[in-house]
């Protein structure tokens, strides 16, 4: 079995996890790409926030209804958030940011009760390793990345919130103090290291078997 065919399995086994009333956060990314058109076709009745416009206007396309996450009269809270990943560790970290959604995914992720991560088996990773994304502001930028030192710039877009992507590419054993870290420099808006605390489940397919891991 190809990985697509694993990514499109386990996005069929998480749209199942919706119910029909729910507030969704939807991720980025090829996963999601699967994920959309498995709980369209569910055809409840679930509001959705996007983390993307890729993923907003593929959703819109496929009937769901998807309502900004920005300002006051956004929803405050979600039901469940649902996305992809680049690396899962068996510890629970995750690294994200691949697409450089990761600023979004994380905000949409945090305000979620649930948040599952859906991955074929080449995500599963011992431990979290480099490059870890990094979205940064373009506003003094050259000082935060002397400060941060190994840290390689996309040719790329900026995201939609303005900030400039790239990648943390230097060696480090522990996630935590690496997050700690890099959240810790003002020049960073935001980094694809996803804590456990976040997680609350990981969707897996390996070949034709999809196991879900709750943490
Ligand atoms: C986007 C992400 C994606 O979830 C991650 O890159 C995995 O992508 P894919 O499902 O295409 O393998 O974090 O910012």
């Amino acid at each position: 079995m190809t990985l697509d065919a694993e990514k499109r399995l386990a996005a069929e086994a998480a749209a199942e996890l919706v119910e029909d009333g729910m507030l969704v956060g939807l991720g980025s990314g090829s996963t999601v790409g699967y994920l959309l058109p498995a709980l369209a076709y569910r055809g409840l009745r679930v509001r959705c926030v996007a983390t993307s416009p890729e993923t907003e206007s593929s959703a819109r396309e496929l009937g769901l209804a998807v309502e900004s996450f920005s300002g006051l009269d956004a929803p405050a809270r979600l039901d469940v958030a649902l996305d992809g990943a680049d690396q899962a560790a068996a510890d629970g970290w995750l690294v994200k940011g691949g697409g450089a959604a990761h600023t979004r995914e994380k905000v949409v992720a945090a305000a979620a009760d649930r948040f599952v991560v859906v991955v074929d088996s080449s995500k599963l990773v011992e431990r979290v390793a480099p490059p870890v994304p990094l979205e940064l502001s373009a506003f003094g930028l050259a000082s935060t990345l002397r400060r941060l030192g190994t840290v390689s710039l996309r040719d790329a877009a900026r995201s939609p919130d303005g900030g400039m992507i790239g990648d943390f590419t230097g060696v480090f054993d522990d996630a935590l103090e690496l997050a700690h870290l890099l959240s810790a420099d003002p020049g960073v808006v935001e980094h694809g290291l996803f804590p456990p605390e976040l997680v609350s489940d990981v969707v897996v397919a390996r070949g034709d078997v999809v196991e879900i891991r709750t943490l």
